[in-house]
C-alpha cells in the first residue's frame, strides 16, 4: 500500500533466546541512584520503568547488587533481601501490564566498593586499589580509594553463590531473565583485566584463568535460569574503574567463542566505537564487528547510537538489537519517537545520578497531536488525507510492530 514508507530494521520483531521482541529499541542498564538506603526500589522507580515499557520492548534494569558488600555507589538497588524482591515485583508487574519485557542486570562492583558501605573492605581479585585519580562515591561523600581485600579461592565460591542467589531472587521478583554485568570495570572485569588481577592461582595469569570467574558466575546463574533467558554484558574496549585489556581482540574473542557453547539469550557488547580513543588496535570498527559476528547468540550493541546508526547496525546483521542509554533517560517514549522520526528531548546530565522525580519521571512524552502529526508525515502523501485507521493500516503494512507502539502514543 505504501511504497513511500521507510522500512526500518529497528521495527522488525526478533528473538533473543526466549525473549520475543516486537522491536529492537532496548533500554540500556542505567544506574540512577534513587533507591532506599537498604537498596529497595521506590514507587518512583515503578513509574520510571513503566513509562519506558512498550509492547514487546525489552528493558534492562539499572545494575543491581547481589549482596551488601557488592555495593559501590549510594542508593543503588539490590536483589538479595525479601524487601528488594517485593520492590522489584512492583516494577516487573508494571512493565508486564504494558506488554513489555524486563531483565535484571545483576552486579558486583568489587573494588569499586568501600568500607564506608558495610564496615568491611571491598573485595577484588588482587589487593590493588583503583589508581586513576578517582574517588570512591559513598553515602559519606567522596572518599579516597582503598586497597581492597584479595578474595581467597573459598571466598570466590561465596561470591559466585551470591550471583546465583541474586539470579534466583530475580526469578521470584518476576523478571523475564537476567543480564550478568561483566562490563565497566566491575568485579567480573576486574578478574579479566591483568591490570587488576595479578593472582598466581587458577584465577590469574593466563587468559583462560582470568576468565574462570566469569564462567563460574555464568554456570551458577544457569543453575537458576534456562540459558535462553540469560544475557551477559561485556566492554571489550573498556578502561572504566582502572581496568585495561592490552589485547582486547584476543581476550574477548576467546570469551565470546566459549560463551557460544552456552547458547545464551544474548551477548550485550558496549561498542568500542564509542570509546575509539581507548582501543589499542588500529581498526576499531573491525574489533566491534568482529566480536559481534563471532557470537552465535544474538548481540545487543550499545554506546552512542542514534536512530540511523542503530538501524544500520541492525540491518548489517551484526547486531540483533541496540540499547540506548542517555536518549532513553530523556525520552520515555523513545521507541515511538524513533518510529515516527520525531525530535528527541535533550537529556540533563545533572540529574543522571541521585535526586528525585526531576530528570527521572518528568521528561515529556510526545503529545497526541505530535504523534498524529508524526504519523501523517511518515505515511506520506498518498495516505495523508486518509482516516487514522487507514494510516495505521498503511504503517502496519510497512512496520510489523508499529501499531502496538503508536496506539498508546495516539491514546487510542
Ligand atoms: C547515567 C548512566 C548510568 C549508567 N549505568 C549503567 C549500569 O548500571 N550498568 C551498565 O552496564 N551500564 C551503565 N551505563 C552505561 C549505559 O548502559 C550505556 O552503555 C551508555 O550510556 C552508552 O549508551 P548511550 O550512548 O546510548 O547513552 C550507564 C550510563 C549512564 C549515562
Amino acid at each position: 500500500m505504501s511504497a513511500a514508507l521507510q522500512k526500518l530494521s529497528l521495527f522488525t520483531p526478533t528473538k533473543l533466546g526466549a525473549l520475543n521482541l516486537a522491536h529492537r529499541v532496548v533500554l540500556a542498564p542505567l544506574t540512577r541512584m534513587r533507591n532506599s538506603p537498604d537498596n529497595v526500589p521506590q514507587p518512583m522507580a515503578v513509574e520510571y520503568y513503566k513509562q519506558r515499557a512498550s509492547q514487546g520492548g525489552l528493558l534492562i534494569t539499572e545494575a543491581t547488587v547481589v549482596s551488601a558488600r557488592a555495593q559501590g555507589y549510594p542508593l543503588t538497588p539490590g536483589i538479595f533481601t525479601p524487601e528488594q524482591v517485593a520492590g522489584w515485583r512492583k516494577v516487573t508487574d508494571a512493565v508486564h501490564s504494558k506488554g513489555g519485557l524486563i531483565v535484571s542486570q545483576i552486579w558486583h562492583t568489587g573494588r569499586v566498593g568501600h568500607s564506608a558501605f558495610t564496615g568491611q573492605l571491598a573485595v577484588a581479585p588482587s589487593a590493588i586499589a583503583i589508581a586513576d585519580g578517582s574517588k570512591a562515591a559513598t553515602m559519606k561523600g567522596q572518599l579516597d580509594q582503598e586497597v581492597p581485600h584479595a578474595l581467597t579461592e573459598e571466598e570466590i565460591l561465596g561470591v559466585v553463590a551470591e550471583f546465583r542467589h541474586g539470579a534466583k531472587l530475580a526469578r521470584e521478583a518476576g523478571f523475564d531473565g537476567v543480564e550478568i554485568h561483566g562490563a565497566n570495570g566491575y568485579l567480573i572485569e576486574q578478574f579479566l583485566s591483568p591490570k587488576s588481577n595479578i593472582r598466581t592461582d587458577k584465577y590469574g595469569g593466563s587468559e583462560e584463568n582470568r576468565a574462570r570467574f566469569l564462567f563460574e558466575v555464568v554456570d551458577a546463574v544457569l543453575q537458576e535460569w534456562p540459558s535462553d533467558r540469560v544475557g551477559i554484558r561485556l566492554s571489550p574496549a573498556g578502561d572504566s574503574c582502572d581496568v585495561f585489556h592490552p589485547t582486547p581482540l584476543e581476550t574477548f574473542s576467546a570469551v565470546i567463542t566459549r560463551l557460544n557453547q552456552y547458547k545464551l539469550a544474548y551477548i550485550h557488547l558496549i561498542d568500542p566505537r564509542g570509546q575509539a580513543e581507548l582501543v589499542p588496535v588500529s581498526n576499531v570498527a573491525k574489533l566491534s564487528d568482529t566480536l559481534a559476528r563471532l557470537s552465535t547468540s544474538p548481540v545487543i550493541g550499545a554506546s552512542s547510537f542514534e536512530r540511523e546508526t542503530a538501524d544500520a547496525a541492525v540491518a548489517s546483521g551484526a547486531f540483533a538489537a541496540i540499547a540506548f542509554g542517555r536518549h532513553f533517560i530523556a525520552n520515555p517514549d523513545l521507541p515511538v519517537r524513533y518510529l515516527l522520526g520525531a525530535e528527541l528531548n535533550p537529556y540533563d546530565r545533572s540529574t543522571f545520578y541521585g535526586g528525585n522525580e526531576k530528570g527521572y519521571t518528568d521528561y515529556p512524552f510526545l503529545t497526541r497531536e505530535q504523534a498524529t502529526a508524526g504519523l501523517a508525515k511518515i505515511v506520506g502523501q498518498a495516505e495523508a488525507s486518509l482516516p487514522l485507521s487507514d494510516k495505521l493500516a498503511a504503517l502496519q503494512d510497512s512496520q510489523q510492530t508499529a501499531v502496538g507502539l503508536i496506539e498508546p502514543a495516539l491514546a487510542l
